[in-house]
């Protein structure tokens, strides 16, 4: 079959996965491939055990896999073939040399662009797709352009602002399409080129053009914006629990203000996640390199309280249980950054499982998707166990966290785990999902976030 146009994607991960998946959808005139290093990854892209769980993408990709979608290795020939492609490599924060610890890793991303340099034979359009520092597009234009043999390479940024566990539907139905060109005849033809993809299924009043540098700062400011609510709540919260308002009652109150919202503000163990921190450690660098120290300072402190809120979570548990778990059987109940993801990276659970193991706890860990990863995550830490039952995990426990706020916890039956658990129970949602009244009923110690405990003075 003859297809209108060839889309490459390079890295099909949590981003570029969804995404092609939701282009070869809707543009069925498109042939979309996607290439990683990862051979492993590939193989699982193109079997029926997908390399990541994202609701409604197994679906989308079973029904276009094939057809006008198709994963590979074969990087040299996907980049010869393609007409626009696609840079969705991960933008870690480094860990060596100048700059560890706060910029973003670019040794991914410049491999792509020597790759795409070394396999093209003809004009490409180049869209960044991972979440870069701002004025990236300019460094990748000067790697693509260094070689003259009459190819041309137009670099655009379109940002990714999925959240993952809502991905498919985020792809299909987003807020806005971000698409940063060149102020320049062939930028601006190229900006058509890549806009006229989304306008298969975006209103075009959605699609939002700016010039490059703006789009690539706009994605590393949309993250600060949004992990700092969290970390304001989560500030909050702590203030709540000493004066005896109810941090939900908090959010509600002031999310009825139009001009704050009310998303966005639910209190709860800390963010995690790969890119909230480290897009905020990045733009903080950044700010740092331009001299700006309050700005990066600012900044700073969203981190710095997300990490505090964490700790403050398992320093709470250590104090309520008699200032010692050592020996005692605390159930980490889910241990993915969020509900509806197998993903772990930069999860709260991980601190939270570090914490109560060097206190000599006995820590068992369950979750609905994501004990793979965090049997990876956890590997040679000792006094750590993994259940896929809920209930079988809880037998005996002295206390139960829950960290990740999957709705199958609050359905679970609460006076069986009740019956299961050493007394007095401790029950700690660090989520505020379960209804805590009707636990204390039941028995439970509980103690959410930002709000009174419930604590029984004798055991039922
Ligand atoms: P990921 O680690 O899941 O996927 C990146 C993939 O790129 C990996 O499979 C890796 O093997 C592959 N890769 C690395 N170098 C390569 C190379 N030279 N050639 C071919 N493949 C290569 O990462 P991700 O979560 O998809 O994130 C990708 C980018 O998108 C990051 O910059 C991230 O900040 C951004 N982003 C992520 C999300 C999210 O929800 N995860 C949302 C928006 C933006
Ligand atoms: C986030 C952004 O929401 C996306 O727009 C962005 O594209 C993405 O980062 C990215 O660049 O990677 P994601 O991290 O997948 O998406 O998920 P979120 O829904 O933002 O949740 C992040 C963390 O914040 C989770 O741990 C979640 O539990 C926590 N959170 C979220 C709260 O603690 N309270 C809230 O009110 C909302």
């Amino acid at each position: 079959m003859d297809f209108e146009k060839r889309i490459l994607c390079i890295g099909a991960g949590y981003v570029g996965g969804p995404t092609m998946a939701v282009i070869a959808d809707k543009c069925p005139g498109y042939r979309v491939e996607l290439v990683d290093i990862s051979e492993e990854r590939i193989r699982r892209w193109n079997s029926d055990d997908l390399p990541i769980y994202e609701p409604g993408l197994d679906e989308i990709v079973k029904r276009n896999r094939g057809k006008n979608l198709f994963f590979t290795t074969d990087i040299p020939r996907a980049i010869a073939e393609a007409d626009i492609i696609f840079v969705s490599v991960n933008t870690p924060t480094k860990t060596f040399g100048q700059g560890a610890g706060q910029a973003a890793d670019l040794q991914y991303w410049e491999k792509t662009a020597r790759e795409i340099l070394r396999h093209s034979k003809t004009d490409k359009i180049v869209v960044e797709k991972s979440t870069l520092p701002v004025r990236t597009a300019e460094a990748m234009e000067r790697i693509l352009n260094s070689r003259r043999e009459g190819v041309h390479f137009e670099v655009l940024s379109n940002p990714e602002f999925l959240a993952e566990g809502t991905a498919v539907e985020d792809l299909l139905d987003p807020d806005r399409v971000l698409v940063g060109c060149m102020n320049t005849e062939s930028g601006r033809r190229a900006c058509e080129d890549l806009e006229a993809v989304y306008r298969h299924w975006v209103e075009p009043s959605h699609i939002l053009r700016t010039n490059v540098w703006s789009a690539e700062l706009s994605k590393l400011v949309a993250n600060a914006f949004l992990a700092q609510r969290i970390s304001s709540i989560n500030g909050i919260s702590a203030l709540c629990e000493k004066t005896e308002a109810d941090v939900d009652e908090v959010s509600r109150a002031i999310g009825f203000d139009s001009r704050i919202g009310s998303r966005f503000l639910r209190a709860g163990v800390g963010f995690g996640g790969s890119c909230f921190k480290k897009d905020i450690l990045n733009l903080v660098y950044i700010c740092r390199q331009h001299g700006l120290e309050e700005v990066a300072q600012y900044w700073e402190q969203v981190v710095r309280i997300n990490f505090w809120q964490h700790d403050r979570f398992v320093s709470n548990m250590i104090s309520e249980m008699f200032n010692t778990i050592a020996g005692k059987v605390m159930v980490v109940m889910g241990f993915a950054f969020k509900a509806n993801t197998g993903d772990t990276r930069e999860s709260p659970a991980i601190r939270v499982v570090q914490r109560l193991v060097e206190e000599c706890a006995c820590v068992r860990v369950t979750d609905p998707k994501a004990l793979g990863n965090a049997r990876r995550d956890l590997e040679g830490v000792e006094y750590v166990s993994f259940y896929d039952d809920p209930y079988e995990a809880l037998e005996g426990a002295h206390a139960l966290a829950l960290v990740t706020d999957w709705a199958c916890y609050r359905d679970l039956d609460y006076r069986r785990v009740y019956q299961l658990m050493e007394k007095p129970a401790f029950l700690f949602d660090g989520r505020n999902l379960l209804d805590h009244e009707a636990l204390f009923d039941i028995g439970f110690n509980v103690y959410p976030i930002g709000k009174a405990p419930l604590r029984h003075l004798t055991v039922k």
